[in-house]
């Protein structure tokens, strides 16, 4: 009885919290060390991380509800789990107020067994405003508290596809990299702000997406610190009309300055662009400018659909460009979006979506 009363007493004393959840206690330890390449992985909550291949995956972002199941499973491949961490950029400017949420969330991980804490404000910021060195001062103040509070913790934070204001979110990349241990970049979405002609475009062009990292790494990001998000999911466009060219003209949704986004679209996860591909009119198509695939189909009212998304050959490509600049890895929103029944044609796509991310 009194052992057991020490030995309790003991963890409360060295989690700084409640009692471990994991079969065995070690598994809430805080995981340490690197691999090699990380694979990145989104998770919006559901029991789908069972299929996952952990084999490969290095991080698992926490963007469902807690799940005690998966931080224990996580552990015990070696892979960590993280925080996601929004906070409104005004309400951080403020030090009292900046200090309160990092103690906050730092509090928060070790309750939880956590292994550091993902950054996701994809807020709009002017260049020098207070906004922008209050959002670089969270991170550097975040990862100090981490690294300090949870040994062998990561603090990674989210970008967008290019460097270059996108969707008015100018902020000091060079600075916020080199105090956080890495940066996602968001390659996606990157339709959100058409300037041209209101057409349905992929969602991550690979000439377009490449680009971009060359812009980052121009600013003397380290290459180390980069990992590279692929899209999971598509778009789905209705086609005002559509021309002889195949041209599918879309409907105005403004965007942050821009006359036209993808916004007219709908997001759809690769599970359902599998199924809807199977019935379309097209079959799938590819598109050589942008290295992507698509394909149409027509709703119950008869309007024509036009549906980019990111396959294992479009993925593929890019994967090979992480390994060829020699980044820190890979990464995609999101890991639960795929088909991960027993349905044998399912089983072999999704197969080859996770093979995909090393290349080809
Ligand atoms: C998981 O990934 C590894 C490394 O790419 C691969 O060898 C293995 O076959 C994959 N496992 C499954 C179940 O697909
Ligand atoms: C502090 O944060 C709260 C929300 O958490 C916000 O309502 C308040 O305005 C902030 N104070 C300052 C001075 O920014
Ligand atoms: C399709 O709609 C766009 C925008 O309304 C218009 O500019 C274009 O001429 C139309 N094209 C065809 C083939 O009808
Ligand atoms: C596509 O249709 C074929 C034949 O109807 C079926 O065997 C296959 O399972 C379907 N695939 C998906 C992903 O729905
Ligand atoms: C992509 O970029 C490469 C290198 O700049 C260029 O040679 C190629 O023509 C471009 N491809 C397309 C489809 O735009």
């Amino acid at each position: 009885m009194l052992a057991v009363f020490v030995f309790l007493s003991v963890l409360v004393v060295v989690s700084g919290s409640g009692v471990c959840p994991c079969e065995r206690p070690e598994l809430c330890q805080p995981i340490r060390g690197e691999r090699e390449y990380e694979v990145f992985v989104f998770d919006v909550g559901g029991k789908e991380w069972q299929s996952y291949n952990w084999t490969v995956v290095t991080t698992v972002a926490a963007f469902g509800k807690y799940d005690a199941e998966l931080m224990c499973h996580a552990h015990s491949k070696g892979a960590r789990l993280v925080l996601k961490g929004d906070v409104p950029i005004s309400s951080i400017v403020d030090q009292a107020n900046r200090t309160a949420w990092i103690t906050k969330q730092v509090n928060l991980a070790k309750s939880q067994f956590m292994d550091g804490i993902n950054i996701d404000v994809e807020q709009a910021v002017d260049k020098g405003s207070p906004e922008y060195f209050a959002l670089t001062d969270l991170v550097k103040e975040t990862t100090e508290a981490f690294h300090r509070e949870i040994p062998g913790s990561q603090v990674s934070f989210d970008v967008a596809w290019s460097p270059n204001c996108i969707d008015k979110r100018c902020y000091d990349y060079v600075s916020i990299a080199e105090h956080c241990d890495l940066l996602f970049v968001m390659s996606y979405d990157e339709q959100s702000q058409i300037t041209g002609d209101c057409i349905a475009m992929a969602n991550a062009p690979l000439n377009q997406t490449l680009k971009a990292y060359d812009d980052y790494l121009a600013l003397k990001i380290d290459y180390k610190k980069v990992v590279m998000g692929v899209p999971w999911y598509g778009y789905d466009y209705p086609c005002i009309n559509l021309s002889q060219e195949g041209v599918c003209y879309i409907p105005k949704v403004p965007f942050r300055g821009a006359p036209c986004s993808d916004a007219a679209g709908k997001q759809k996860s690769y599970k359902w662009i599998i199924k809807q591909l199977n019935s379309s009119s097209s079959g799938r198509m590819w598109d050589d400018s942008q290295q992507a695939p698509y394909f149409y189909y027509k709703d119950q009212d008869g309007q024509t659909h036009q549906v980019w998304y990111d396959d294992p050959q479009s993925i593929c490509a890019k994967a090979n460009s992480v390994m060829g600049k020699g980044l820190r890895g890979i990464g995609m929103w999101n890991g639960n979006i795929l088909d991960y029944s027993d349905d044998p044609v399912a089983r072999q796509q999704t197969t080859r979506m996770w093979n995909a991310l090393f290349g080809c």
